[in-house]
């Protein structure tokens, strides 16, 4: 990327900032695998140190699992490293539909569609299923990247106050008469831990007639 020097101080004033307000972020660099206990470099060149990491979404210890490891190697030897491609083009494998077969069956869904990171999911799926007629009503604390899904959705936006059952309806009765109304909730959202009330907006959506999302990064 090209760049004048005036460009350039624009920047540098920018990170000066974020350090003065305490908001710039180091990275942590880890020395081993994901584990309860890793070994970590912080700041850059300093001695390494084992610390308990407390931040990851590893709860079960499964990103070096033996049994992963060894499943991961095996898909190296048989399909190489990487899609070559998206998946819209040619970039769906067997073993992508037998996974996707197998969590249908654990979940006992309908049907399943895998993506790299709920991230992703969360980016691709409002405007897949939602236009400019419909409505989505989501719960204020969804995570972030909810948030930034919406976005991407040409369909009207619309909050309720956390877990206010009584908020919600309230909005379900307000947009009615969308074509489709989405109602928007984590499974256990991600910063509190509290639980999302599942029983009662299901009841409320099958009133209304409206879609239930959930995202169950820290549940199933
Ligand atoms: C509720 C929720 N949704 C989505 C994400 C993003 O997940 P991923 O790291 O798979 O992109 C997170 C991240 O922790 C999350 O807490």
């Amino acid at each position: 990327m090209a760049y004048t020097d005036k460009t350039r101080g624009m920047y540098s004033d920018i990170l000066t900032g974020m350090k003065d307000a305490g908001l710039f972020k180091q990275e942590r660099y880890i020395h081993s695998a994901q584990a309860a206990d890793i070994i970590v470099e912080f700041p850059e060149g300093a001695e390494l140190k084992k610390v308990i990491n407390i931040c990851a979404n590893n709860y079960l210890g499964l990103s070096s699992h033996p049994e992963v490891v060894k499943a991961a190697h095996a898909g190296l030897d048989s399909h190489g490293y990487g899609m070559s491609s998206v998946r819209f083009i040619c970039g769906t494998q067997d073993i992508h539909k037998k996974l996707e077969k197998m969590v249908t069956e654990f979940l006992g869904t309908e049907d399943t569609i895998l993506f790299p990171s709920c991230m992703d999911a969360n980016a691709g799926v409002f405007e897949a299923v939602l236009t400019k007629d419909d409505v989505m009503i989501s719960d204020r604390l969804v995570h972030a990247s909810i948030i930034d899904g919406i976005r991407l959705c040409s369909a009207m936006h619309d909050t309720f106050k956390h877990s206010d059952m009584g908020h919600l309806e309230e909005k379900l009765q307000l947009h009615n008469d969308k074509r489709q109304k989405m109602v928007i909730t984590d499974g256990v959202f991600s910063m509190d831990g509290d639980t999302a009330k599942l029983d009662q907006m299901a009841e409320l959506c099958e009133k209304y007639d409206a879609m239930l999302f959930c995202d169950e990064s820290h549940s199933s």
